[in-house]
């Protein structure tokens, strides 16, 4: 084995357009030359990396590539001077994992202005528990409350319910009071799952997915978190309940919107985007702050701990939409010298 390497899952493209994916051995040369090198400890698995794994241009435009969009670790050198070396770190969004080597590696180099020091009060392994998924279900449900949805207006739908950001979303809406409505394409695959988080009703796409043609339709929820796009949310939009807000993050079941102004124009409902891996620094720390304290939910019995030799099969139930809940990449670390 080379001296001085580390492991590191690798995404290769080869000549005739195929993706190979395997798990190497990496010179630390090899990395970006960032300022600050971080040993990851743990990187939490987000559909966008399966879209990386799989060789998706529009995430990754240059191969062989690491994915692993989430990290979290311990500084182990820092040329800016924020950081000192045995500072706990995440470093989550902006271009990690995309198309700058990511946390499927035991170590990645990165700026540090894409670095924030751990919350007090988390562990390493909690924040990526959490990850970019619990942190955009964060988002979302901060931005449902800034627009001022309100447990007394009703019910919030929660679409994706047993994935990685509606499952966090749920457990959290339940903790600020809300009744919520989980749904999921099919309601036997996730009845065991979803009853664990303790929605108080489960409903599947022949609820969330109206093929009527018409513009409005009878109100189920006075707001809702969405996750899967598509007509899912185009049938949110309509059955949502006058003044409700929609947020929307993901295009499980589709990157295209059909519908019309009727919801806004009649319904005043409002459709609220997030987007994590640009969101502002402040507001961050705010969402991180709010998971380490007053929204912190109990996702430990959602989590699936993985090593590296295990990830592409988990890649694999992810792209086949098998997962449920959080998958945690936990790196041994077997660096050689
Ligand atoms: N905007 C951002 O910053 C941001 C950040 C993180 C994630 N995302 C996006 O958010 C989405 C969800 O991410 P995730 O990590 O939660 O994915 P995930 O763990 O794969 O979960 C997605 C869930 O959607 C469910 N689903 C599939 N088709 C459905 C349908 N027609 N109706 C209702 N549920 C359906 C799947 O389970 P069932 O089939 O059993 O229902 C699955 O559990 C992705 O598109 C991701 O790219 C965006």
């Amino acid at each position: 084995m080379e001296k001085n390497t580390f492991r590191a899952y690798r995404v290769f493209e080869e000549p005739d357009g195929h993706f190979k994916r395997q798990v190497v051995r990496r010179s630390f040369d090899d990395l970006p030359d960032h300022e600050t090198l971080v040993r990851v400890d743990y990187s939490a698995l987000n559909y966008k990396d399966g879209l990386s794994a799989s060789g998706h241009k529009g995430i990754t435009r240059r191969y062989p590539h690491t994915p692993g969009i989430d990290s979290a670790g311990v500084v182990e050198h820092d040329r800016s001077g924020r950081f000192k070396a045995g500072d706990q770190v995440i470093v989550a969004g902006f271009d990690l994992g995309m198309n700058t080597d990511g946390g499927f590696g035991e170590y990645i180099r990165v700026p540090s202005e894409w670095i924030m020091p751990l919350p007090e009060g988390m562990t390493l392994h909690q924040s990526m528990v959490y990850g970019a998924t619990g942190f955009t279900a964060g988002l979302s449900v901060y931005r449902l409350l800034a627009a001022g949805q309100k447990p007394e207006q009703g019910p919030v739908l929660v679409t994706g319910a047993a994935g990685g950001v509606g499952s966090v979303a749920v457990l959290m809406l339940k903790k600020l009071g809300f009744r919520v409505i989980a749904a999921t394409s099919s309601l036997d695959d996730s009845r065991e799952f979803v009853g664990r988080l303790g929605a108080d009703e489960h409903v599947d796409k022949t609820v969330t997915d109206d093929r009527s043609g018409k513009p409005l339709r009878r109100p189920r929820w006075a707001g809702a978190v969405d996750v899967v796009g598509g007509n899912v949310l185009a049938t949110i939009l309509k059955t949502c309940d006058y003044g409700g807000n929609v947020t929307a993050c993901g295009n499980i079941f589709s990157d295209e919107l059909h519908t019309t102004v009727y919801p806004f124009i009649l319904n005043a409902v409002s459709l609220l985007g997030v987007d994590a891996a640009k969101c502002p620094w402040e507001l961050r720390k705010t969402i991180w702050n709010k998971l380490s304290g007053e929204w912190a939910v109990d996702v430990s019995g959602l989590v699936q701990e993985i090593t590296i030799d295990e990830l592409d099969d988990a890649i694999q139930r992810l792209m086949n939409k098998k997962n449920r809940g959080q998958v945690v990449l936990k790196h041994q670390h077997t660096r050689e010298q």
